[in-house]
């Protein structure tokens, strides 16, 4: 009975409950609840910290959204974050069509709404609707919200192989009376409106109005549902742990609108009584880790009259690639899950940072999470990586810090979130118990990739590589899709790496335009699509259209004036039989012979060599079987092979003249392009003899250091080792050379092809030329500073350089038929002379 108690205390204006369910959603997300096409998540792009930092980025470009990244972050929030939507099973006399049976009324939405209103409150604008299309919106959406969804979906029988999980409680049936009534909605539109003058941190009941006899309607996370695994939302996937991502934005907002607010603004009504309780919140706390640990403490405290309260859920995504289901492997004790733990951790790490060091800094919000969430180097520094998390907050955050902000954020959130209880004092021994298990969870039990093991198991390159792939419609959507999204991955599809075409392998036509969005990619390539495509394997034909494409962008690349900087792969994946006849390797000819620097691989199911070994470049390298599970579960191992044989071809340096053609009269004279290397990794490249067969004494390519930064740079080069470093350097062993010359911070390396095909009959016996540049930088340094502002430059601390041809020629490849017709001529001269 005392439940209802709170609920009627404080409001001091109720709305009274005419309202449909309709107006809890805001207004512009509601769609994500309607529209079958963007309900279903297997529709949306996964949910990985790439296509996060993706859909991010296509904000920033939008040419109407002109803001730094400390607005950016607290309209993004404010525009798609609202957390706590769950579905309610409409009662019976509602009538479908007018009612959206979703509602924020899990208890995250009212701590969301305390941040957004209170303690991040930027001037509450939110971004227009037609700022990205609603796939990405929706998409965007469910990344940033956390809510849990406990539904049954029939695959329960899988739950224990996600994880195991743990006491499992039934939980009281309230779906059926939930919906008679309706709780208060974040309505960014009336927010708006409510407040134009700066005036939100005053706090006005009759504009702020909460909740409602609730009738039954329960405000923790309370499970409407049975599932054994709920489904947690607003996770994205990264290497170092599944992370809640509207906490990370949310301590990064905190951080960019840094300030102290007293909890009496906070509270509705009147606050615990308690001499002891610290009098404000410091807005990076209750937006990350405070955040979430005063509602477990509420919650567990309140409505489980428990005293020690339990931190840290865990749970695990139902795939091993695209991920887009994280499902906990327990019912109970999910107030503060492990992805909520990881987000308030980063959070609290990066809102620090721009409270701090990035003061005053040109950032942008998607440079800062790829920088975080990368491999390497960091925010400007290497121990300010996800990998390090742990050792970060122990840094910065002390124990008491964290229980004086925690308690005074429940002492507030308390007034704000109905519960079945009323506090009378006595909260601060579970804040201690919830901040003593919160520390002795993230040492104990957070076992993610350290930095350490991150640094030997990641490559000190990027590609950047245009791939096409082609693909065989009889393989299983499920069993190719892990595949190909492995590859994707890998090969970073995105505004600075790669890009990616599907091609079909019946024709080679174009299914999906070549694009370097990652999101764009996943939301178009859905089964339906994999399955519109028609069946079988003709590799003549599709050669032939891969040849007239390839030539025409050759063409193009003659119109743009192209020099160099990304390199080109085809990949075949495929699953039936193929037949190669003599057109077939006629075409492969051709297309090796004009289009010498694109590398074509073959991926299949069943050893298909004795058919392909005479179309591709090598034979050990470019053929591979990969044993797929019909789950595509073993896509990583099954993959690694093709992706060593992507990373192994280098970027193009070519000379833009020949086109396809190779007319023999385009020199080059001095044309260049720029390229950026992050300190302490190396991009590789590759030039066809195409470029250089024939002699000519100014044939040079030469690295120009063309920005300032740390360290210096080596080029290397090769004839045979594709992709030459220092360590490898030989000399005198003849054709196995590497050659490495330091560039300082200014002046160039020049390397000369004045002859580098002498002896050698043909275009296609002349080994290609490998350079590589790499950044050295002594071993001792960890902090980067900030150099390249062009908008080519992926991190603020990338070095530009520059790569010059100089007098490159065009050499057609079809060296066997010029080769044949002096054979020929050789043997009519014999037979008559
Ligand atoms: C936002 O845009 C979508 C798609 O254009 C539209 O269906 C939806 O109604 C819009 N929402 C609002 C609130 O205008
Ligand atoms: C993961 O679970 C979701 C929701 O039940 C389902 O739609 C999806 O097919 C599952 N994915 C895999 C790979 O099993
Ligand atoms: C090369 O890659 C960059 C990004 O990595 C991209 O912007 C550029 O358009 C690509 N160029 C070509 C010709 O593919
Ligand atoms: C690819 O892009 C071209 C124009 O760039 C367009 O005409 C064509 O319809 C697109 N194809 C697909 C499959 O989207
Ligand atoms: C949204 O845009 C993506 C490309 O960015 C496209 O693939 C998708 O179909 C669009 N969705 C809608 C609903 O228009
Ligand atoms: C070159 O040496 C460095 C340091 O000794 C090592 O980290 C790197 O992996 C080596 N590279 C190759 C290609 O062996
Ligand atoms: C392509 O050219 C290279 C170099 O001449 C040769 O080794 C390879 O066999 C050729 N491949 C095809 C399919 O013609």
């Amino acid at each position: 009975m005392f439940w209802l108690v709170m609920l009627m205390s404080a409001a001091t204006s109720c709305v009274h409950a005419q309202l449909t369910a309709q107006t809890s959603v805001a207004p512009d997300l509601r769609e994500c609840y309607t529209d079958t096409m963007l309900i279903n998540r297997n529709n949306l792009p996964p949910t990985s910290m790439s296509v996060l930092i993706d859909i991010i980025t296509k904000i920033e470009d939008n040419p109407n959204v002109n803001m730094d990244l400390r607005q950016l972050v607290v309209i993004l929030l404010q525009t798609y974050r609202q957390d706590g939507i769950e579905y309610h099973q409409p009662g019976a006399n509602i009538v479908s069509s007018s009612v959206l049976p979703f509602a924020p009324t899990s208890h995250s939405f009212y701590r969301n709404k305390l941040l957004l209103t209170k303690i991040i409150p930027g001037n509450l604008q939110v971004l227009s609707n037609n700022t990205i299309n609603s796939t990405l919106k929706c998409a965007l959406h469910n990344m940033i919200s956390t809510t849990i969804d406990a539904r049954i979906r029939g695959n329960e029988n899988t739950c224990n192989t996600l994880a195991q999980y743990r006491d499992l409680r039934t939980i009281r049936d309230v779906s059926r009376h939930a919906m008679k009534d309706d709780v208060e909605i974040l309505d960014l539109s009336k927010l708006n409106s409510a407040d134009k003058n700066g005036q939100m941190r005053q706090f006005n009941p009759k504009d702020d109005i909460e909740y409602t006899d609730l009738n039954g309607v329960k405000s923790e996370r309370q499970l409407l549902g049975e599932s054994q695994c709920p489904i947690l939302g607003g996770v994205v996937n990264t290497p170092w742990g599944a992370v809640s991502a509207g906490n990370v934005l949310a301590g990064i907002a905190g951080g960019a609108q840094f300030q102290t607010i007293p909890i009496l603004e906070l509270a509705k009504g009147s606050i615990i009584d308690d001499p002891n309780i610290q009098q404000f919140v410091t807005s990076t706390y209750p937006t990350t880790l405070a955040g979430d640990l005063a509602e477990a403490v509420l919650i567990q405290n309140i409505e489980r009259g428990s005293t020690s309260i339990s931190i840290g859920a865990a749970g695990n995504w139902n795939s091993t690639q695209a991920q887009r289901y994280y499902m906990l492997s327990s019912r109970t004790n999910i107030e503060i899950s492990d992805p909520e733990i990881r987000g308030g951790m980063d959070g609290f790490i990066l809102g620090n940072l721009v409270n701090s060091a990035l003061q005053g800094s040109s950032l942008k919000l998607s440079q800062l999470l790829d920088m975080y969430y990368s491999a390497r180097n960091g925010v400007f520094d290497s121990t300010r990586r996800a990998c390090n998390r742990r050792n970060l907050i122990q840094e910065l955050v002390t124990n008491t810090n964290l229980v004086a902000e925690t308690y005074a954020f429940a002492a507030a959130l308390d007034t704000n979130i109905p519960l079945r209880g009323t506090i009378i004092g006595g909260l601060e021994q579970p804040v201690n118990s919830a901040v003593t298990n919160f520390q002795s969870y993230v040492s104990n039990n957070l076992n993610d990739l350290s930095c350490f093991s991150t640094d030997i198991s990641s490559n000190n390159y990027r590609l950047k590589t245009n791939l096409y792939l082609v693909v065989d419609s009889s393989w299983q959507y499920q069993t190719i899709y892990p595949a190909i999204s492995f590859i994707l991955d890998n090969i970073e599809v995105g505004k600075f790496g790669s890009s990616v075409t599907l091609l079909s392998a019946f024709d080679g036509n174009v299914i999906i335009n070549k694009t370097f969005s990652l999101a764009d990619f996943h939301i178009e390539y859905t089964m339906a699509r994999h399955q519109s495509l028609l069946g079988g394997v003709n590799l003549e034909t599709a050669l032939t259209n891969i040849r007239i494409m390839m030539q025409s962008e050759l063409e193009n690349e003659r119109t743009a004036n192209y020099v160099g900087g990304n390199s080109t792969v085809i990949l075949f994946l495929l699953s039936s039989s193929v037949q190669n006849t003599q057109l077939t390797w006629e075409q492969a000819r051709i297309l090796n012979e004009t289009v010498p620097d694109l590398r074509m691989l073959y991926a299949t199911a069943t050893n298909q060599y004795d058919n392909l070994w005479t179309l591709v470049r090598d034979v050990h390298n470019d053929i591979r079987t990969i044993s797929l599970n019909s789950d595509g579960n073993n896509a990583a191992t099954a993959m690694n092979p093709v992706l060593a044989s992507i990373e192994q071809v280098g970027r193009r340096i070519v000379n833009p003249l020949c086109g396809s053609t190779y007319n023999s009269e385009s020199i080059s004279g001095t044309r260049q392009f720029d390229d950026y290397v992050e300190p302490g990794s190396v991009n590789y490249y590759s030039i066809s003899p195409n470029y250089f067969y024939g002699g000519n004494g100014n044939r040079r390519v030469r690295i120009v250091r063309t920005n300032a930064g740390m360290g210096s740079l080596v080029v290397c080069y090769s004839r045979f080792v594709t992709q030459p470093s220092q360590n490898s350097t030989t000399t005198g062993q003849g054709e196995s050379d590497v050659i490495c010359q330091t560039l300082a911070s200014t002046g160039n390396v020049e390397i000369d092809l004045q002859n580098p095909c002498d002896g050698l009959w043909t275009v296609g016996s002349c080994p290609f030329f490998y350079i590589s540049v790499s950044s050295l930088v002594p071993a001792t340094t960890t902090t980067f500073t900030s150099i390249c502002t062009d908008n080519a430059c992926r991190f603020p601390y990338n070095i530009r350089y520059q790569v010059q041809i100089n007098d490159f020629g065009c050499y057609s490849g079809c060296g066997r038929v010029g080769f044949s017709i002096v054979l020929l001529i050789f043997t009519y001269l014999l037979n008559y002379f």
